[in-house]
C-alpha cells in the first residue's frame, strides 16, 4: 500500500537491527484518515471472504481494525492483555510468548464474543515473529470458529512469523512487507520494481 510505504519512509524510525518506530500515525498518536484508508485495503483484499468478526489483541491493532470492522461491518473484539475479574471459564486464553520482551503473556476474549459460527479475520499491526497471530488461532481453535485469513499492517519478512503462518496454511495479506533495515533506512520487499 503505498500510501503506508511513504508513511513509514517519512515518519519511520528504525531502532536498532529490527524494531521500527511508528508512533507518531499507528502505536501513540494515530492518524485516523490512514487509519481508514487501510481498513479499505483489507476490505478489498479479503471481499471474496464471508467474515463475520474482526480480531486483534489491545492496544495497537484496535485502531487498524475497527476501520476494516467499519468497512465489513462486522463487530470488532479485540483479545485483552490483562486479567479481568470474570471467571476464568468464561474466557478463551491462549498464552503469547514475545521474543522482544522474553515474557510470556496471556491473552483472553470472553467466550460470549466468539462463536462456532464466527468467520473469523485477524487483524494486527505487526507481524514480527507470529507469537500473537498464533495465540489468537489458538482461541479461534478452542471457539471452533473459522480463521478465514490475517491481514497485518507491517510486516518484517526477515523475522519467523510469515514462515509460520505459511506453514499453517493461513493466508496473510500485509499492507507494508519490510524485507530490511539498512543504515537505518526501511527496505520494502518488490522495492527494486516499482
Ligand atoms: P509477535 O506477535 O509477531 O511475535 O511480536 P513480538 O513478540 O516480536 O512483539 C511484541 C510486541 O512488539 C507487539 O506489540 C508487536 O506488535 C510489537 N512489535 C514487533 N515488532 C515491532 C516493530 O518493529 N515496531 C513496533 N513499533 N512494534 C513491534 P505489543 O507488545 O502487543 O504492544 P501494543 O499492541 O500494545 O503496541
Ligand atoms: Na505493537
Ligand atoms: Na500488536
Amino acid at each position: 500500500m503505498r500510501e503506508l510505504e511513504e508513511r513509514i519512509k517519512n515518519d519511520g524510525q528504525v531502532l536498532g537491527e529490527d524494531v521500527l518506530k511508528v508512533d507518531n500515525f499507528l502505536n501513540h498518536q494515530v492518524d485516523p484518515q490512514l487509519m481508514y484508508h487501510m481498513g479499505e485495503e483489507f476490505h478489498r483484499l479479503f471481499q471474496d471472504k464471508k467474515i463475520t468478526k474482526i480480531l486483534t489483541v489491545e492496544s495497537s491493532g484496535i485502531a487498524p481494525a475497527v476501520m476494516a470492522g467499519l468497512i465489513f461491518q462486522v463487530p470488532v473484539v479485540f483479545a485483552r492483555k490483562h486479567k479481568s475479574l470474570t471467571l476464568k471459564n468464561d474466557l478463551y486464553t491462549a498464552k503469547v510468548y514475545s521474543f522482544t520482551k522474553k515474557v510470556s503473556n496471556e491473552i483472553s476474549i470472553s467466550k460470549k464474543f466468539l462463536s462456532s459460527d464466527d468467520h473469523v479475520l485477524i487483524i494486527d499491526d505487526f507481524l514480527a515473529n507470529g507469537q500473537a497471530v498464533q495465540g489468537l488461532m489458538e482461541i479461534i481453535d478452542a471457539a471452533d470458529a473459522t480463521l478465514e485469513g490475517v491481514g497485518i499492517v507491517i510486516e518484517k519478512t526477515f523475522q519467523k512469523g510469515r514462515q509460520l503462518l505459511d506453514e499453517n496454511g493461513v493466508e496473510v495479506q500485509s499492507l507494508a512487507r519490510i524485507k530490511a533495515f539498512e543504515n537505518g533506512q526501511v527496505v520494502f520487499v518488490d522495492e527494486d520494481q516499482d
